[in-house]
C-alpha cells in the first residue's frame, strides 16, 4: 500500500510542479478615477511619448480625446500628435504589422480596448513588472506576461529592475507587522522578488507607480469613453433633480395651503 502511495505521489509530482510553474503572478490592485482629467492628460502624454511608436489606439480620434480630457486642440497637436496627423484623424501608427512581427516576434496589438480585455489591475501590474533577463532576445522579460515580445520601454523612468532577494515586511492576517518596542517594520528576506536597483531610473518607485496609474486611467477611458460622458450626464441629472425638488416642494406647499 505504501508503495502504491509513493508511486501515486511520484506520478503526480510533474503535474504539481507544472501547476506551480504556471501559477499566475498576483496582480496589484489599482483604484482609478475616470473623472480625474489631470491623471488622464498625463496618461495620454505618456502614451504618446512611450507607446505610440508601436501601438495604435485606432478606434479613437485625437479630437475626441482632446475634447473629453479638456485638452485644447493646439496643445493636443503639440504634445500628443507626433505623426503629422490631423486632429480629426484616428490614432493610427506608421509601423507595419509585418515589420513589427519580424522585429519583436509578435505584432504590438492595438490598445484602444485593452483595458476591457485585460482589466486595469492586469495592465497596472504588467507595466510595472518588466525585469532584466539576458536570456531574452531584447534583454527583458515580464512577470505577468512571461516571454513577452515587448521591450522594456519604461526602463529609463522606472530604472533597472532585477530578480533577487530583498527585505519584505511580514504580514499576518492581512496586517503589516511592526516591532512593538521600536515601531520599526518586522521584515524577512524573500528571494525571487522584483527589486529596482537604486538610482537607475528618473522616477522614484512611488512616482513611477503614479505615472503608470495615470497611464492605466487613460487606457481605461480609451476603452470606455462613453463612461466619462455618462458620469457627466449623471451629475447634471442629479443637479436638475435637486433643483426641481425645491420647486416641487414650494408648489406642493402652495397647493395644500388652503386644504389645511
Ligand atoms: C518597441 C515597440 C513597443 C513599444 C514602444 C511599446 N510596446 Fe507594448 N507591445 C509591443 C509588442 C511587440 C507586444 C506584443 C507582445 C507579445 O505578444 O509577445 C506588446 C504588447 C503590449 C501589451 C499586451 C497586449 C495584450 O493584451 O496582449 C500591452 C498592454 C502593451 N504592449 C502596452 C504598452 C504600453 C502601455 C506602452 C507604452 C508605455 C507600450 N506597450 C510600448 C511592443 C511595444
Amino acid at each position: 500500500m505504501k508503495k502504491f502511495f509513493a508511486a501515486l505521489v511520484i506520478a503526480a509530482a510533474p503535474a504539481l510542479a507544472l501547476g506551480a510553474a504556471v501559477a499566475e503572478y498576483p496582480l496589484d490592485k489599482v483604484d482609478i478615477d475616470l473623472s480625474d482629467k489631470a491623471a488622464m492628460q498625463d496618461g495620454a502624454r505618456t502614451f504618446a511619448n512611450y507607446c505610440m511608436g508601436c501601438h495604435s489606439t485606432q478606434y479613437q480620434r485625437y479630437e475626441r480625446v482632446a475634447d473629453d480630457l479638456g485638452i485644447p486642440h493646439e496643445l493636443m497637436l503639440e504634445n500628443v500628435v507626433f505623426s503629422g496627423a490631423n486632429i480629426g484623424d484616428h490614432m493610427k501608427i506608421g509601423m507595419k504589422p509585418a515589420d513589427a512581427k519580424a522585429w519583436f516576434g509578435a505584432a504590438p496589438p492595438d490598445l484602444t480596448l485593452v483595458a476591457r480585455v485585460r482589466g486595469n489591475d492586469w495592465l497596472y501590474t504588467y507595466l510595472r513588472t518588466f525585469y532584466d533577463d539576458p536570456t531574452r532576445p531584447l534583454g527583458a522579460n515580464n512577470k505577468v506576461f512571461p516571454n513577452v515580445g515587448m521591450p522594456n520601454v519604461l526602463v529609463a523612468l522606472q530604472g533597472k529592475q532585477v530578480i533577487g532577494c530583498k527585505q519584505v515586511q511580514v504580514v499576518e492576517d492581512g496586517k503589516k507587522l511592526f516591532d512593538p518596542l521600536s515601531g520599526t517594520p518586522i521584515t524577512h528576506e524573500a528571494c525571487d522578488q522584483l527589486a529596482i536597483e537604486p538610482k537607475t531610473g528618473k522616477l522614484s518607485e512611488e512616482e513611477f507607480d503614479e505615472k503608470i496609474k495615470n497611464l492605466v486611467t487613460f487606457l481605461a477611458y480609451s476603452a470606455n469613453p462613453v463612461k466619462l460622458q455618462s458620469q457627466r450626464i449623471g451629475t447634471y441629472v442629479l443637479l436638475y433633480l435637486a433643483f426641481f425638488f425645491v420647486f416641487a416642494y414650494l408648489l406642493k406647499r402652495e397647493y395644500w395651503k388652503d386644504v389645511h
